[in-house]
């Protein structure tokens, strides 16, 4: 059985509470049980880990080597500006899909631009916290069907 390590970035300790009408109303533990109950149809095991600090999402990143097989990441406002995220992704090689709630896309200017995107597999933006649960999705297929390149 995979198991998926699920990064939370900054701020998103506050869903449910934060900007409702670009976020939506669903917590951060809903999110959680969402993607719990995916995981046990999916058969793999999800390990949920928020923080506000970008130091503390590294160290997570690392602790993840031998002992996740992927990474479903939220990277929050760290999307467009950590180039030590991206590094720290692409430095442990472990699959990792990035997701969004909102379409970054069709936002700000700066939103546009995601360090992470080019060490991941694909993205995710636009879905609400359907986003997670497509993410997960996405994540469990590319591990056990990997495309070939
Ligand atoms: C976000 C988009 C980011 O631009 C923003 O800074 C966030 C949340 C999202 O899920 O839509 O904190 O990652």
């Amino acid at each position: 059985m995979e198991s998926i390590l699920v990064l939370q970035g900054p701020n998103l300790n506050l869903l449910g509470k934060r900007e409702p009408g670009i976020y939506g109303a669903t917590t951060l533990d809903t999110v959680q049980g969402l993607l719990e109950a995916d995981a046990e149809v999916l058969q793999v095991t999800v390990t949920a880990f928020q923080s506000n600090h970008e130091g503390a999402l590294i160290d997570a990143i690392h602790g993840a080597i031998a002992q996740h097989q992927g990474i479903l990441i939220n990277p929050g406002a760290y999307t467009h500006t950590s180039i030590a995220l991206r590094d720290a992704i692409a430095g442990v090689a472990i699959p990792t899909v990035e997701v969004h709630l909102s379409n970054i896309h069709r936002r700000e200017e700066f939103r546009h631009h995601s360090y992470i995107a080019a060490v991941a597999i694909g993205q995710i933006s636009g879905f609400g916290a359907e986003s997670y649960r497509l993410g997960l999705r996405a994540l469990v297929h590319h591990l056990r069907m990997p495309l070939l390149v």
